[in-house]
């Protein structure tokens, strides 16, 4: 029996991903920021969130297939971009999209990501959904906004609450840096996880040197080393999202010919102004409690939001899901589907596809069991009957 097999929920998977990975790569694959404020309250009020059971109703048949941007999928969840999933496994983003293919969900592929888009695309067989960062220099995001359509990126999704970035005091402390960088901290936690350096930095050092930033535009496209750093030099302007505005989603929706998704709206106001402008949906997210500290949790901004707009686009939520329980909790107060990030992350930090294959499987499996158990067989009937209310 190997270490996935014994893998039961999520909590276990994380504990696999954290004997795999070095302490740095971990924190910055499981923590938020500043006082993780914002990421305890995701779980929290998830926690909060209570459920009830319907009885002697016929659950013969639970079926969790839906249609999120007008297309078959077969549960309401999409894998969320996560631009480190390549160093927690060799061509980590890879093998997320192959489990997505496999669990008929749609992929989403972060800017950041090393493997080139192209691949994931046309040869994992998973409906794939490409995250944009904008660049100060407008210019060269819409570059990768042209590659995208070209490769055959099924949507766009533009991320839009990273601001000034996040303030991530463990990652000082622990040494771990994008762009990565060599130092004395650094080389002893990789040399304490042999397994890991051997079998994802050894394969990558194989196989044409250290990772890529191979979505990056092309004057930035350097090894994790450089990541930002322009070739050969000279100053880095990095992905800022600080001189953007309303007119930038115009601007891509008159370039994107697919469909376009803003992540990380957290309020009705900007909800709105998402789908005046064009949006076919919307991500309500607080970046899974990585950016700011003091982010409500996603669970409570939600409902207002699919009351501003739930009529008029697809509402999605992230930030918290753990158990297949949180999605119903989630359908409930409106949402159309889920994203996942450190879930399905760590499966593939435990055991690349299968590893992230079997994440899908526990949040699969544990939303059959809780829609039986609220007495509803198909997503479609999921509503807010469903949620306790103390008054
Ligand atoms: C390690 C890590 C890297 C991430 N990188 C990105 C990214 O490059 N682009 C982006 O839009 N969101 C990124 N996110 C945020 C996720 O897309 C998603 O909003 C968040 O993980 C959801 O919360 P959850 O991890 O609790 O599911 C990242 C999240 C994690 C955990």
């Amino acid at each position: 029996m190997g270490r996935i097999d014994r893998c039961y929920n999520i909590a276990d998977l994380r504990d696999v991903a954290q004997s795999r990975l070095p302490k740095g790569v971990f924190e910055y694959l499981d923590k938020g920021t500043e006082d993780q404020q914002s990421l305890g309250n995701n779980r929290h009020r998830l926690d909060q969130t209570k459920l009830l059971n319907k009885v002697l109703v016929d659950v013969s048949d639970v079926r969790l297939d839906t249609q999120i941007l007008g297309k078959p999928s077969a549960m309401p969840l999409v894998i969320a971009p996560t631009g480190i999933a390549g160093l927690t496994w060799f061509e980590g983003e890879y093998e997320l999209a192959k489990a997505a293919a496999a669990a008929g969900v749609p992929f989403t592929l972060a800017t950041g990501s090393n493997t080139p888009m192209e691949k994931v695309a046309q040869e994992s067989g998973a409906r794939a959904w490409f995250q944009l960062y904008m660049w100060r220099e407008k210019e060269l995001s819409y570059e990768l906004v042209r590659r995208a359509a070209k490769a055959g990126f099924e949507a766009l999704v533009w991320t839009v609450d990273i601001g000034h970035g996040a303030n991530r005091e463990h990652n000082l402390r622990n040494g771990f840096s994008t762009p990565y960088k060599i130092n004395s901290r650094s080389i002893v936690d990789m040399l304490r996880h042999p397994e890991w350096l051997a079998t994802v930095m050894g394969r990558y050092m194989m196989n044409g040197g250290m990772p890529e930033h191979a979505n990056y535009p092309e004057q930035y496209r350097t090894n994790i080393l450089k990541g930002g750093e322009r070739k050969g030099g000279g100053k880095s302007t990095a992905m800022r999202a600080d001189k953007v505005s309303w007119e930038d989603v115009d601007r891509l929706r008159d370039l994107w010919p697919g469909k376009l998704i803003i992540k990380g709206i957290m309020r009705p106001d900007d909800a709105q102004l998402a789908v005046e402008h064009g949006a076919d949906a919307i991500v309500v997210s607080n970046h899974g409690g990585r950016n700011m500290d003091s982010a409500p949790a996603t669970i409570d901004a939600l409902p207002r939001i699919v009351a501003a707009v739930g009529d008029k686009t697809d509402v999605i939520v992230d930030s918290g899901v753990r158990r297949g329980s949180d999605i119903v909790k989630c359908l409930a107060l409106g949402a159309k589907a889920v994203l996942t990030g450190r879930a399905t992350l760590y499966g593939t930090a435990a055991g690349g596809q299968p590893g992230a294959e079997k994440a899908l499987a526990i949040l699969k499996n544990e939303m059959k069991r809780t829609m039986a158990y609220v007495g509803l067989q198909r997503t479609s009937e999921i509503t807010g009957d469903v949620i306790w209310r103390a008054d």
